[in-house]
């Protein structure tokens, strides 16, 4: 696409229950895409598959070829949609949207062995281990706190030879990390689908063999067979789910094994070690910003 061509952008303001109407209307006027936008400062905690939750409050944007004549659709879309008045459409200069996007994403080192980079970029260090990791559809690509928290756990913990459960393992990131340090069977674990596709995908690019690193649903029969020997479990999900999969967590440690768990909050570590002790005790290891590692073993 030459550098010259242009596009133009409509952006209104509206709440949760008319984004569909309004996206559907949008597409039918000739909108090429339609992005929403959070309004206020509302977090959306991760989604069950198939969910897909919205803040109250939305900004939708719809993006139009330079060509069309948006005047009157200020003057068509249905009042009742819209908050206020739309603003008048902005031009938008063409810009190498893959090179905007590869900018957000760097190499970034975690802890002393390991480096996660993008696929575009030579790893800043050859002699580290490095995970080759794109963004994509499955929640790790290393930039969030929690992951990074537990990439650095993994990096000073794993030590040769250790079986190491990744659950909840989105990209595959922690698994990975974990079969890459040293970690002689790592079992990865998600109710995602996609996010096995993805695990999969992103082993055999960093060239982990699927014997080394399985990846199965939350009831597959090889989970009972991981029972009582990880010598890492490591979690990185939600306040809600850690608790719920207390039991479940801790039957797949082995008796001096370690448990590692992220995506809490700090105002919901205490809940959280309440729920797994006894026979875990564990205790705050790390903060990055709100969030909280958890980590600790059996007593
Ligand atoms: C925050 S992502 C973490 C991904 C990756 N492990 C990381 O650290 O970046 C959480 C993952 O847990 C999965 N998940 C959420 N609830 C789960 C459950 N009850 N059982 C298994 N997986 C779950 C989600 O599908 C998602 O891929």
């Amino acid at each position: 696409m030459s550098e010259s061509a242009t596009w133009q952008e409509l952006k209104f303001s509206t709440c949760k229950e008319r984004v569909d109407a309004l996206e559907t209307w949008l597409f039918e006027q000739g909108a090429l895409s339609v992005t929403l936008e959070d309004q206020a400062d509302q977090p959306l905690l991760e989604p069950g598959p198939g969910e897909t939750p919205l803040w109250d409050k939305v900004y939708v944007t719809a993006l139009f070829s330079a060509d069309c004549d948006l005047q009157p659709l200020l003057t068509l879309v249905p009042e009742q949609w819209v908050e206020g008045t739309p603003a008048a459409p902005t031009v938008l200069q063409d810009r190498e949207w893959t090179r905007v996007w590869e900018d957000q994403f760097h190499p970034m080192r975690m802890g002393h062995r390991l480096w996660i980079c993008p696929s575009w970029t030579a790893p800043p260090d050859p002699d580290a281990i490095n995970i080759l990791l794109d963004p994509g559809l499955a929640f790790g690509t290393g930039t969030h706190p929690t992951t990074a928290m537990c990439l650095r756990a993994l990096d000073k913990g794993v030590i040769k030879g250790a079986r190491v459960v990744d659950y909840g393992c989105g990209s595959g990131i922690l698994g990975i990390a974990a079969a890459r340090l040293g970690a002689v069977s790592v079992l990865g674990v998600d109710n995602d689908p996609q996010a096995l596709t993805a695990s999969a995908h992103n082993a055999e690019r960093n060239a982990v063999d699927p014997d080394q690193f399985a990846t199965v649903m939350p009831d597959a029969a090889l989970i009972k067979e991981w029972a009582g020997s990880a010598d890492w479990v490591v979690a990185n999900i939600l306040a809600g789910p850690l608790i719920e999969l207390a039991p479940i967590l801790m039957a797949l440690l082995a008796s001096n094994g370690r448990l590692l768990l992220a995506g809490l909050l700090q105002d919901q570590a205490a809940e959280v070690i309440d729920a797994f002790a006894p026979p875990v005790t564990l205790c705050i290891a790390e903060q990055q910003e709100e969030w909280v590692l958890l980590q600790g073993g059996s007593i």
